[in-house]
């Protein structure tokens, strides 16, 4: 751990300009997509960051070859000599990442089993898996649960199949769809998730031959098709990056421009931003989705000076406030006069973070109650999913250990927003979600050093 240690002398406003590029939670599954297809796909703005490293090894542990193209970022998949893995092979991506459980469907078709190791990803409450297994059992799909991992397979073939989500969970619609588009028959999702990263996962599976429709009130439909080929794909900007730079801007009273953030994704999130009290302009002039890379604006995030302003918010599915953008920002919001107040509705364990921030100096009170808002599926239950923050707060440097990705990414923004040199512990879980943030630190001014 001691060598995992970033030293963050605070106390500087972020000044400049930094770049996004493709949506993680987008890219991750986009390069599972690409089993599915019997010819090679292309995917461009693939960020460096550990979530696509685990991908792209499980991909070519099953025979897929991932070579990069000829633009940066730009990853080639081969899927014709798709094959078998075995357990120990494919356990050494345990607990890395919860990508993984998106196989079932497509090993499924392409092998008729599948080995689907323990599941990672950050530590924000139980996460469990068992709307994916309820989906797949329903196509077809035998699912084995063994202390080593889970073992899957379709004895007779995946049908298309009625399911409706008791929560619109993100990756629980991702799997329906990766398993649907090639099961016999037509399927329906009703409560599914409809983020934009969702959507981007629809078009990508609509070029490579899928007939998929969205249809309102959380419908999807999918009709099955015997083939899917390879796609050629720009994925939709990373969101929750252009989010977490933003509040940074804002916490730290200066002035970052992202290239390539998307307005139309972040309706939500601006709209929160300028209630605070924090300023932004939109500096693509593009109309949204047009591919020029390297030409492009984004928008500008900045503190205007004077006070910010305290805010109620609750995090919600799309299109509500994302619960990832609500770390980042409560670091800004400590700096709000008034009482500030936010209820997470997605994860029940996802306020462990505000210790660290009270640590340094925040005066955040965290309850088990839904305050502010409409009662959630957590209340009256025994977590602490509600949070109120006094501000404003002086925060001041502390040695802190990272516990998970957003959490992390706040605490580093407590740091540089801090009087005084911090000690941020556990720092490479950052480069998870965040492609090259030392160096995008350092670009805006930042004054960081590995001891
Ligand atoms: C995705 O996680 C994202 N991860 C998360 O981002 C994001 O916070 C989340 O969606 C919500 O937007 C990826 O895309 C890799 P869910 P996912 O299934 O799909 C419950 C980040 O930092 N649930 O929508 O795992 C679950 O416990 C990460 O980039 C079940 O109960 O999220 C949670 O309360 C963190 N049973 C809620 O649904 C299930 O079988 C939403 O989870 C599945 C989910």
């Amino acid at each position: 751990m001691t060598d995992d240690v970033l030293v963050v002398h605070g106390g500087t406003p972020l000044n400049g300009q930094i770049r996004v590029r493709g949506a993680k939670n987008l890219v991750s599954k986009a390069m599972v997509a690409a089993l599915l297809g019997d010819s090679p796909s292309r995917l461009f703005d693939v960020p460096r960051i550990r979530d696509v490293e685990v991908v792209r090894g499980l991909l070519e542990l099953h025979g897929v070859k991932v070579t990069d193209g000829a633009e940066d970022g730009e990853l080639v998949f081969d899927p014709a000599n798709v094959e078998s893995a075995s357990t120990d092979e494919i356990n050494v991506h345990a607990g890395s990442s919860r990508i993984p459980i998106l196989f079932c469907g497509p090993l499924l078709h392409r092998l008729g089993h599948a080995f689907i190791p323990d599941l990672g990803g950050c530590h924000i409450g139980p996460r469990p898996i068992d709307f994916h297994i309820q989906a797949l059992r329903q196509f077809g799909a035998v699912v084995d649960k063994t202390p080593e991992g889970m073992h899957l397979t379709a004895p007779t073939g995946l049908h298309g199949t009625k399911f409706e989500l008791p929560y619109p969970s993100v990756g629980a619609t991702e799997q329906v769809l990766l398993t649907a588009v090639l099961a016999e028959g037509v399927t329906e999702l009703r409560n599914a998730a409809v983020e934009p990263e969702i959507i981007d996962l629809i078009c990508v599976l609509q070029k490579m031959g899928a007939i998929i429709k969205v249809h309102t009130d959380r419908v999807i439909e999918i009709q099955g098709v015997a083939r899917l080929s390879g796609y050629t794909h720009r994925p939709i900007p990373d969101r929750i990056e252009a989010a977490s730079w933003a509040a940074a801007a804002l916490a730290t009273g200066g002035r970052v421009e992202v290239l390539g953030a998307e307005q139309a994704d972040m309706m939500t999130f601006l709209n929160v931003f300028r209630s605070v009290g924090g300023a932004y302009e939109v500096t693509d002039t593009r109309p949204p989705r047009v591919d020029s890379p390297g030409q492009e604006g984004g928008i500008r995030f900045w503190h205007p000076g004077g006070e910010l302003r305290a805010v109620a918010l609750e995090t919600d599915v799309h299109p509500g406030f994302m619960t990832d953008w609500q770390q980042p920002l409560v670091v800004a919001l400590t700096q709000a006069r008034g009482l500030s107040i936010v209820h997470e509705t997605v994860y029940e364990q996802r306020l462990g973070y505000t210790d660290a921030l009270n640590k340094m100096g925040a005066t955040i009170q965290v309850y088990r109650d839904c305050l502010g808002g409409t009662p959630c599926r957590f209340g009256r239950r025994n977590f602490k999913h509600s949070a109120v923050i006094a501000g404003p707060a002086k925060l001041h440097a502390a040695d802190l250990v990272i516990p998970d990705l957003r959490a992390g990414f706040s605490h580093l923004i407590a740091a540089l927003a801090a009087e005084g040199t911090s000690r941020v512990y556990g720092v490479d879980l950052i480069n998870r979600g965040y492609e090259d943030f030392e160096a995008k630190l350092s670009a805006l001014g930042a004054h960081v050093e590995r001891p």
